[in-house]
């Protein structure tokens, strides 16, 4: 029953999509190739499609508030609002929608030509998309005895909304109802399905979801199929015959697509539900992939020392600090009584773990710049806890920290997939096929490292690699008293000093350098116009330093500064903003009793 198809990508005509291309949607209407039910589409067809430039001021991104159930305002707000075009006659006989199909172009379509089930609305308010505020849905199946199916806890509001008397308007109802309470698309489909499964096991329920950006799509019972190509990708019920090859997404399972690429999720049963499959979580795995090549390390260092080295200022970016010994003495800061990033973040964690478990029901956590991996632990424990954890994915330079972080949490957390990769996150995610929800993790105020520059750059970054399923958790140190964030990165037993200098040790002995780390004086100082800690080395005398890899030779002056690292502090409102500039909307903030440190949760844009 039914053909569907959802597009996003470059603007194109609409009828490059839907009519144009042999067998495309238009001909599969009355001559469907694969579908397993039904044989006509004649019963009405429908396209929605998301304007290519999003109309200025509050109407907007706001005019669509009418036709919603409940609450929620504003979570559309920043997302093209999409226009439907719906008939209840079979799509060939309607020679309007052929001309406008030509004119009309859009980056993010979905489209469905119907064949409707038994007991049904017949007229065009049940021809798909069904939409809800910024999302646009169809469904391609059937669910038998569809009026007496049980809808767990749906309002008689949520009830009264639904666009038509039909089984798919009440699966979208069922669906749209959690993704207001902010579910993940993903995770809000897979549990719809289970739900309506577990009282009609023969129920088909491909659905098929967008907001314009990700596509959100299930095979449970009908066919579905996948193409992607240059910055887009085509999700449909059976494969035009358009160029491009198209893949075939195994039946029970989820699909989440952008027009960066594609995940399959294989729809694994509630644990302990299925008998068949008696221990399906008890075998955990380790894998490390190592991206990086193998001079990787050693050609970006030499980079680093000659651009940042050559001429003053100098400074040297400070992710060189961590070798065996400097992640140690990192280690040792941590436990320092001035240090409190550290425990103010755990404090938070520790608080609230069980609720971001709650909030994003993650099937994967990705963390970035993992290193021992020791507060994951509380976030690790609050998601297997609730049930939904299935893989942790640490991504870190250093192969050495990751396979022992990632064994010891393979050995105590029986069931989970580590699947750990050896990469540098400035040059890109290596994300792939991760299930879904997932939770990407950048913890530790890591993110004070990096500049405005360097951080709207990371923002793109990790835009560019989730999808509207995904959620961001962020530590951030907060502005406070100069004078505690000085005492912090200037400890009175001076760990922090010789963790300074680390990063003198280890040119020496990678780049066969002769720094004399006694010749410089460890400076812990407060920009206060850039609102950050700078940590320099400063030179104690005049000095020549020979650094023959690079075939550098660098002369210090006295007193003359290296800068080793910024350690930025941050206000809410201006990381609120540069976040949604960098294209994700914080959704939770929260802090440590003391308001030293936040940790907070965002969603792509
Ligand atoms: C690991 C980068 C968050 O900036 O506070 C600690 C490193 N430097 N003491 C920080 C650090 C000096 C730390 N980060």
């Amino acid at each position: 029953m039914c053909r569907h198809l959802a597009y996003v990508g470059p603007p194109v005509p609409l009828a490059r999509l839907l009519t144009e291309p042999p067998h495309s949607l238009y001909e599969q209407s009355w001559r469907p190739a694969r579908q397993r039910h039904g044989t006509v589409n004649a019963d009405g067809f429908g396209v929605g499609w998301y304007p290519v430039e999003l109309p200025e001021g509050p109407e907007g991104s706001r005019g669509h508030a009418e036709g919603r159930g409940e609450g929620a305002a504003g979570d559309d707000a920043g997302f093209p609002f999409p226009a439907r075009y719906r008939r209840a006659v079979p799509i060939w006989a309607d020679a309007n929608f052929t001309e406008l199909a030509r004119a009309v172009r859009s980056g993010a379509v979905l489209a469905a030509v119907r064949s409707a089930t038994e007991g049904t609305t017949q007229d065009e308010s049940a021809a798909a998309p069904f939409r809800d505020g910024r999302w646009l849905f169809s469904h391609n199946g059937a669910v038998a005895d569809w009026t007496r199916l049980p809808v767990g806890d749906l309002t008689a509001q949520q009830m009264l909304a639904m666009e038509s008397r039909s089984d798919s308007a009440l699966l979208w109802a069922m669906l749209a109802a959690r993704l207001r309470r902010g579910e993940a698309p993903s995770a809000a489909m897979a549990a719809v399905i289970r739900q309506v499964a577990a009282h009609r096991p023969g129920a088909r329920l491909n659905f098929l979801l967008t907001d314009g950006r990700t596509i959100t799509a299930s095979a449970f019972g009908d066919t579905l199929w996948y193409r992607t190509g240059p910055g887009h990708v085509v999700v449909a019920s059976e494969p035009d015959d358009a160029p491009g090859p198209w893949q075939e997404v195994p039946d029970r399972s989820l699909l989440v697509a952008t027009e960066y690429g594609v995940r399959i999720i294989p729809l694994r049963p509630e644990r302990g539900t299925d008998r068949k499959e008696p221990h399906p979580m008890t075998e955990s795995r380790f894998t490390l992939d190592d991206r990086l090549p193998a001079d990787y390390l050693t050609r970006a260092l030499h980079e680093d020392v000659r651009a940042g080295l050559r001429t003053p200022p100098r400074t040297l970016p400070p992710k060189w600090f961590y070798d065996k010994r400097g992640s140690d003495l990192f280690e040792q800061i941590t436990r320092l009584s001035e240090y409190y990033p550290t425990r103010a973040e755990q404090e938070i964690l520790t608080r609230r773990a069980a609720e971001i478990a709650a909030l994003t029901r993650a099937a994967t956590l990705i963390e970035l710049g993992s290193g021992s991996s020791r507060k994951t632990r509380l976030l690790l424990d609050a998601l297997t806890a609730g049930g939904t954890l299935r893989r942790y994915a640490p991504l870190d330079v250093s192969g050495a920290a990751l396979s022992e972080a990632g064994e010891a949490i393979c050995r105590d957390y029986p069931g989970l997939d580590v699947t750990a990769t050896v990469a540098d996150f400035e040059h890109g995610l290596a994300l792939s096929d991760e299930p879904g929800p997932r939770m990407l993790a950048f913890l530790g105020s890591t993110i004070g490292n990096f500049d405005p520059e360097q951080r709207r750059a990371f923002y793109r970054t990790l835009s560019l690699a989730l999808t509207s399923d995904d959620v961001l958790l962020l530590g951030a140190d907060l502005v406070k008293d100069p004078e505690v964030l000085v005492r912090a990165y200037d400890d009175a037993a001076g760990v922090t000093a010789e963790f300074n200098k680390n990063v003198l040790h280890v040119i020496n002995r990678e780049l066969g350098a002769n720094f004399d780390p006694e010749g410089f004086d460890h400076v812990a100082l407060w920009n206060t116009e850039e609102e950050r800690i700078e940590m320099r080395l400063r030179a104690r005398r005049a000095q020549t330093v020979k650094i023959p890899d690079v075939d550098l030779s660098v002369d210090f002056a006295e007193g003359e500064d290296l800068r080793t690292e910024i350690s930025s502090k941050f206000r809410r409102e201006s990381l609120t903003a540069e976040l949604k500039e960098g294209g994700f909307t914080v959704r939770h903030w929260w802090t440590d009793s003391a308001g030293r440190f936040a940790l907070l949760l965002a969603v792509p844009n």
